[in-house]
């Protein structure tokens, strides 16, 4: 079974439900008038967002946008869009949902590119932090936990495109990866 591969539960379900709660209020109330468009970076973020989006109430759009990032457990260090926005963000008010912020890589990059999309503004929600280990000075407007420096599955995060359908946040066993 999949969650035999799990070391520890790092952040139960009933934990990442309450913390989307209380998000989805804060951003709710800083977005208000302001019709943000919610991108969502495929494939890690997809359960967070679908839990977040829950709880935002004031008038947003979802997209969604792929990006290369980690093969196994290393950084490749170049980011490359995979799959592009089905439409413009001229002038809009942008909100990047991601899994975990590590390196800050890939944030810096997509940021970049969103404002040469002409985007107003560009803020980013991510579900996890892990500040150890960063690379790039950057942060997440909104964070719904900072971990310690671990490689984490579950709720979206993946180890070799497995366990994202885990509805915790869990620490691998060595074995598995190793
Ligand atoms: P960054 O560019 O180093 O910040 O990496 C961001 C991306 O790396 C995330 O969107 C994840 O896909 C992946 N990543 C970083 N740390 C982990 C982890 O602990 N588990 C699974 N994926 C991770």
């Amino acid at each position: 079974m999949l969650a035999d591969n799990v070391e520890k539960i790092l952040i139960s379900e009933e934990e990442i439900v309450e913390r989307c709660k209380e998000l989805g209020k804060e951003i709710s109330t800083d977005y208000e008038g302001k019709d943000p468009i919610i991108i969502g970076l495929l494939k890690g973020s997809v359960p967070f967002m679908a839990e977040l989006i829950k709880y935002i109430t004031i008038d947003c759009e979802m997209e969604f946008m792929a990006v290369s990032s980690y093969s196994g457990t290393e950084s490749m260090g170049d980011v490359r869009i995979l799959k592009d926005l089905d439409r413009s963000i001229k002038g809009e008010n942008v909100l990047v949902v991601e899994d975990i912020v590590d390196t800050g890589k890939t944030l810096e990059k997509v940021k970049e590119l969103l404002y040469s999309k002409g985007a107003d503004s560009v803020k980013v929600v991510s579900l996890l932090d892990k500040p150890d280990r960063r690379i790039v000075d950057i942060e997440a407007e909104y964070v719904g936990f900072t971990i310690p420096n671990e490689f984490v599955i579950g709720f979206g995060l993946d180890f070799d495109q497995k366990y994202r359908n885990l509805p915790y946040v869990g620490v691998l066993k060595e074995e598995c990866y190793k």
